[in-house]
């Protein structure tokens, strides 16, 4: 595809209505609900806008986001390189093909430590270093590859203080720890490639951003400290984070105007870096439910759905708000009611969404949840023993299974 057609036929967010609700119905009734679908042409879009506006960049993936084989495969094949929470996401990303992964060790347990360095016999890593213990357990493991030390520079942002990192202590090396950890980590014969940081997940306020440009401003100047002291570094990475708008009322994040921001604030001399999630791959995903029950009380309608809290686990974790859409062939035609979209699990907080306006939902519709194509899957768990959902993975006209439904046996599997 040439870039123009990219960029003409690439609107910065899709939004829940503009999915075709036949065509999700016809995977509801194919494949059974919950199912996700993840449309891997849109996280296509979604990383030649990235590329467009950070030409220059090293853009990382951050594969905690959505790790499933289509979707690493597309980023892969688009250039990016892989940033890994875990051996397993290191293992998935080397196996997808990504040529640069890196692996950001936060209290690296040894297990992971010690396959990601068995993996690097293979395949090159590189490894983020967020304390000088896991320096110590590397030097254990005769680790000659690249790092990048991870500073805590002091300054977070995101949706929830959940997922605000830049200034929590459990991450990186405190700011002004930084310079002499990199040359301790120099004089002791690590090969320090670079600087990461991560302000946090969620970046799309005014305030966020501000918080973001103040990280890039204090790790450049880190950098010329750094420079100073005659180490150069290859890349200074001021994490990912890029917001999407979950709400309609919300607009996309210009990340045009984040791009140049960064720029702006960014006087090192190395390459720029950034590790982007969720906004490669949030609106590429929906997630469908079947409506199994419809109960009108004094206070809300309650809809009770097959997918909840082990399904897509952000609403309740950081309350977070999905748009959600009734997929009923007739829906316009409804009547409205104010409903509590609720999950099969029997705690208060399997809520996907309070006070929706719907089309008065029957039992057996289906129901669309939004931008669920981020830490969705990925954060789906087996609570209540209930299987986890399928997956299927659009490309063109065709839709495809890529992770099958979890069976009731397959829970058992693990056990003796
Ligand atoms: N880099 C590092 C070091 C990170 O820890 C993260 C996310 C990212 C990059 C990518 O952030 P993103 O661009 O996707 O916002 N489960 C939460 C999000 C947790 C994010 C954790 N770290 C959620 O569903 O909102």
């Amino acid at each position: 595809m040439t870039k123009t057609a990219v960029t003409t036929a690439n609107p910065p967010v899709r939004r829940l209505a503009d999915w075709s609700a036949a065509r999700l119905r016809d995977f509801a009734d194919e494949h059974g609900t919950p199912l996700y679908v993840v449309d891997i042409e849109r996280v296509r879009e979604n990383a030649a806008r990235l590329r467009e506006s950070f030409p220059e960049a090293a853009i990382d993936y951050a594969v905690k986001a959505n790790a499933r084989k289509p979707v690493l495969d597309a980023i892969a094949a688009a250039g990016f390189g892989a940033e890994c929470a875990s051996a397993g996401e290191v293992v998935s990303a080397c196996e997808a093909g990504f040529a640069d992964v890196r692996y950001t060790a936060v209290n690296p347990p040894a297990r992971d430590l010690d396959r990601v360095v068995e993996v690097a016999d293979e395949h090159e890593i590189t490894i983020t270093v967020g304390a000088l213990d896991t320096l110590d357990a590397l030097a254990e493991r005769d680790w000659s590859g690249e790092i990048y030390v991870r500073v805590n520079p002091g300054v977070g942002a995101g949706h929830h203080e959940k997922v605000r990192t830049g200034a929590d202590p459990k991450f990186g090396i405190p700011i002004d720890r930084a310079a002499a950890a990199v040359r301790d980590a120099d004089e002791r014969g690590f090969a320090v490639e670079g600087l990461h940081a991560h302000a946090g997940s969620g970046i799309l306020e005014t305030e966020d951003l501000a918080a973001h440009r103040t990280l890039v401003e204090r790790m450049s100047d880190l950098a010329d400290e750094i420079a100073a002291a005659n180490i150069d570094l290859d890349t200074v990475s001021v994490g990912g984070g890029f917001g999407v708008p979950y709400r309609d009322t919300e607009a996309p994040l210009d990340v045009d105007a984040l791009a140049r921001a960064t720029r702006e604030a960014f006087s090192a001399d190395a390459r720029l870096g950034i590790e982007p999630g969720r906004y490669l791959v949030a609106d590429a995903g929906v997630l469908l439910a079947e409506v199994t029950t419809v109960k009108p009380t004094p206070e809300t309608t309650v809809v009770g759905v097959d997918a909840g809290m082990t399904t897509l686990a952000r609403p309740a974790l950081y309350d977070a708000f999905h748009e959600i859409r009734s997929l009923a062939a007739a829906a316009e035609d409804h009547e409205t009611v104010a409903a509590t979209v609720a999950g099969p699990v029997c705690e208060s907080g399997d809520v996907l969404g309070r006070d929706r306006e719907l089309p008065a939902p029957e039992r057996g519709d289906f129901l669309a949840v939004g931008n669920a194509g981020a830490y969705g899957y990925e954060m789906a768990s087996t609570y209540n023993s209930r299987p986890r959902p399928a997956i299927v993975a659009l490309d063109g006209d065709g839709g495809e299974l890529c992770v099958r439904r979890e069976t009731i046996a397959d829970l058992g599997r693990l056990e003796r």
